[in-house]
């Protein structure tokens, strides 16, 4: 959804010079009709407003720009509102008003990172505050396309830094965490903004090797679809209730995902029950006919997003087109008003008829948008994002009282990163902090003196900057070196093809080296893994730091990191593959299992040797984990386990316990991760995955202290998923590994059962 921004953006500056943004339900014409009357069912109140509506008025409505209908006091509505990390520019947001900035929070992959939901969800709160307080000024709607909840599948994807990883488990986790927080809040009877689960389905790929998002075909097995592609937007729907789901630009074998009846109705609504709309990705009707040659008449194009469940159109393909498909009788009225219901049955959802008085969403105002709360929340997010990947020889943190008098060089292009560490979807925020204004701000009143120099760009070949890079890195004391990517290199539309550091980034580096006094301290920021093996094996470099885009006040996070005022705690929420990767898989290849041609994809799934694997992270303190090595139960029969099977998810077999204490000299976040990993089991069919995450935890913990942590593992978790999508419990052992130790071992005996059918895909 990116070509069309700069034509809307022009137009919101009309959409909202009128005052008059709400429905008028006290004296205007609607006042009279159901639509008003909070009595009944938002269903039947969407069903009298639609029926009041003559053919065309119902199709002005079935676009995200929908027009006013003056004659029954309906205003125009803009649905599409962006907020991937804050408020962001969208065809429905505008900071031209009375509320000039938003908080800009760090990139979703920087979420992944902090394995922290708890934040996610206090993150996701502020956001829909700030969205609503927007929305009463004017300058933002009340549906917002966000989150996307596609898994990373392929380091190469430009908007793998929208997601928070790699992992199925992770991801549906964080859709929970973040659609609770922004559609739910301060008052039950009315969601707090709409959310939409995007890009459905396994949309993660721009434009490679000549193929476009418009134009790709997924080729999925059930087996992948089951086990990878679907867990985040199941748990999205089923059970955060969204209001919303986006389908997507590309074909799921040879099927445009806008076309896809059973996906759209037999999936989303019938088994995980949507109860909701479902949007069009921009664009991506005309595409079911321009790109992917599904249908070969504008009518039929019509028909088939329509009866799929597509109900609303990014673009202007059903304005233009829905007329003439009820003349040729590809559809029927009562096409358009299932639709239609839909839409405005989220409207109703979010108060929009209702009067504003009894609204608590209603009172919000700018007062509520950048609030101390908000900077705090934003710069306490950049921190829990940031990953300590190598520190030699304690080269981290730096101690301010033994730098006196002395230099710090801080040499690369991202040390003065402002709208940089803003990512992608980004908004107006009211500051951004650059890690060298930072680093001067922790250092003043103490005679240190700190260089910038940029050194060279992000890419290109352009050495110019060179020789005063390496003149400063000769006299300095200390060298921290700030590389990465930016969206030029990684974004819509652009996939890279290397994933290697950018070459005038590594030549830098190894000029760099040999001239240094103390080995030299690295920062990366990038929304995806680059091959840092240069970097991990050289003992030039004492310490790498990986930060994602970190928002308004990553600057201020990285510093503190460094100066040890923040204990950095985050993991790698993907695998950071060596360079050669590209070369041995294609970007089209959907499998996650290795093959022939593919090494495999993910932690789960990878065979070769990572760079870094997922759920790496350092601390400047050391953690101790303990488990009683108790009596409880081992060992469990699958037919007792069965009988509990009302729901899958939540047949719990045990809740694994661990002391973590803290026996370093630092305090401190952990991150604990819970695994699973299948041994000695009869299974003869499909290659099981290494090992799963089915938990995470962060807690802080003092110096000395020791706190408990808990893992619920489920039936679910246990669950092998066979090549035509079916899943089984299979007798044999489970070893539950925590924080990379064997804690646990459990068994399953009896005979091995079908737990889920194909076509349900779900239990329910
Ligand atoms: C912002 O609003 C002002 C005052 O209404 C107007 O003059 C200006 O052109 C607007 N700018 C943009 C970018 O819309
Ligand atoms: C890219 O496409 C070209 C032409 O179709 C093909 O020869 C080449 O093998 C492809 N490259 C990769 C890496 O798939
Ligand atoms: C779609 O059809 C057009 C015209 O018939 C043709 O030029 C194009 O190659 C086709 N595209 C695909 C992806 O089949
Ligand atoms: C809709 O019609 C307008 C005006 O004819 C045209 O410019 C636009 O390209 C059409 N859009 C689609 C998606 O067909
Ligand atoms: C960072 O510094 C370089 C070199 O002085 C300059 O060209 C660039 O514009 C600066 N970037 C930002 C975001 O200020
Ligand atoms: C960096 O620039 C070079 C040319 O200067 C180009 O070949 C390469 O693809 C670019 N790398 C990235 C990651 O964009
Ligand atoms: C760490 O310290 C040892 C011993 O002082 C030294 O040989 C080594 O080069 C240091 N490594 C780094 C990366 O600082
Ligand atoms: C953790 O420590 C507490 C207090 O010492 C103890 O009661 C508890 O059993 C321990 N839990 C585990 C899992 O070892
Ligand atoms: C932590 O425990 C150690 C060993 O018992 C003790 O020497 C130290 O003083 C304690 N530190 C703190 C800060 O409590
Ligand atoms: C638990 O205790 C048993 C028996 O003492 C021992 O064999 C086993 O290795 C222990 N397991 C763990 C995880 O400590």
């Amino acid at each position: 959804m990116y070509a069309l921004v700069r034509i809307f953006l022009i137009k919101i500056v009309f959409v909202y010079s009128q005052s008059d943004h709400f429905p008028d339900c006290a004296s205007g014409p609607l006042s009279k009709f159901p639509i008003c009357d909070q009595t009944i069912p938002s269903r039947e109140r969407a069903a009298d407003l639609i029926s009041r509506m003559t053919i065309d008025e119902k199709i002005s409505q079935m676009i995200t720009t929908a027009s006013a209908i003056p004659r029954l006091g309906l205003p125009q509505y803009e649905w599409w509102s962006e907020a991937l990390h804050g408020l962001a520019f969208s065809p429905g947001v505008s900071f031209n008003g009375s509320i000039s900035a938003a908080t800009s929070f760090p990139m979703p992959i920087n979420f992944g990172a902090s394995f922290n939901m708890r934040l996610v969800h206090r993150m996701a709160n502020i956001i829909s505050t700030e969205a609503r307080a927007f929305n009463n000024e004017g300058q933002a709607g009340l549906t917002f396309f966000t989150p996307t909840v596609n898994i990373f599948r392929d380091p190469r994807w430009g908007r793998g830094q929208e997601t928070p990883g790699e992992d199925p488990f992770l991801v549906a986790e964080y859709a929970y965490a973040l659609v609770q927080g922004l559609q739910g809040g301060e008052d039950a009877r009315y969601l707090k903004i709409a959310a939409d689960c995007k890009a459905y389905n396994a949309y993660d790929l721009e434009n490679w090797n000549g193929t476009d998002r418009f134009h790709f075909n997924a080729i999925i097995s059930d087996q992948d679809l089951v086990e990878t592609y679907l867990p985040p937007f199941e748990k999205c729907i089923r059970d955060a209730r969204v209001a919303s789901i986006m389908c997507s630009y590309n074909s799921i074998n040879g099927i445009p995902n806008c076309a896809n009846q059973f996906e759209l109705e037999i999936l989303a609504r019938e088994s995980f029950h949507l109860d909701g709309f479902v949007v069009s990705d921009c664009g991506a009707i005309s595409t079911i006919m321009y790109a992917h040659n599904y249908t070969s008449t504008v009518e039929e194009t019509v028909a088939v997003a329509l009866h799929a469940g597509t109900d609303l159109n990014c673009g202007y393909f059903y304005y233009n087109y829905t007329k003439q498909a009820l003349e040729k009788q590809t559809i029927v009225e009562a096409d358009i008003d299932r639709a239609l219901e839909r839409t405005f049955n989220i409207l109703i959802r979010l108060g929009w008829f209702d009067p504003p008085e009894q609204q608590y969403y209603r009172q919000l105002t700018k007062d509520n948008v950048d609030t101390h709360e908000a900077r705090q929340l934003s710069l306490e997010s950049a921190q829990e994002g940031i990953v300590l990947l190598k520190n030699m020889n304690q080269s981290l943190p730096l101690d301010r009282n033994r730098l006196l008098n002395k230099r710090i060089a801080l040499i690369g292009p991202t040390a003065n990163a402002t709208e940089l560490m803003q990512g992608s979807y980004f908004g107006k925020a009211p500051f951004l902090i650059d890690p060298v204004t930072a680093i001067k701000a922790l250092t003043t009143g103490k005679s240190i003196d700190v260089q910038f120099v940029y050194g060279c760009k992000i890419n290109g070949s352009d050495e110019s900057g060179f020789s005063a890079a390496i003149e400063l890195a000769r006299t300095a004391d200390v060298v921290i070196f700030f590389g990465g990517l930016d969206q030029t290199i990684e974004s819509e539309t652009i996939d890279r093809v290397s994933i290697a550091m950018p070459d005038i980034q590594l030549a830098l580096l190894q000029q760099l080296e040999r001239v240094v006094q103390s080995p030299i301290r690295v920062v990366i920021m990038s929304g995806s893994g680059l091959d840092l093996t240069y970097v991990r094996d050289s003992p030039r470099f004492g310490s790498l730091i990986w930060m994602g885009y970190a928002g308004q006040s990553g600057g201020l996070a990285i510093a503190n990191v460094i100066f040890g005022e923040y204990n950095p705690a985050g993991r790698l929420p993907i695998t950071i593959y060596p360079a050669s990767y590209v070369d041995a898989v294609s970007m089209f290849d959907m499998q996650m299992r290795p093959s022939k041609n593919n090494p495999g994809r993910t932690y789960k799934f990878y065979t070769g040797e990572a760079v870094y694997e997922f759920g790496t992270g350092l601390s400047y303190t050391t953690f101790h984990y303990s488990w009683s090595n108790d009596t409880a139960q081992r060992s469990y029969s699958i037919s007792s386990l069965i009988e509990n099977k009302n729901d899958a998810h939540r047949v719990l077999i045990r809740s694994f316990r661990v002391n973590v204490t803290n026996i370093g000299t630092m305090p401190g976040d952990d991150v604990i991760l819970a695994f699973v990993k299948v041994s000695n089991t009869v299974i003869d069919g499909p290659i099981l995955p290494i090992k799963q995450l089915f938990g995470f935890d962060r807690i802080h913990l003092g110096i000395n202290e020791t706190k408990e942590v808990f893992f619920p593992l489920n039936v679910e978790h246990l669950l092998i998923v066979e090549q035509d999508g079916t899943k089984w419990l299979y007798p044999g052992t489970y070893n539950v590994l925590i924080g990379q130790q064997l804690v646990y071992a459990i068994e399953l005996y009896g005979p091995f059962i079908q737990w889920q059918s194909k076509r349900q895909f779900s239990s329910s």
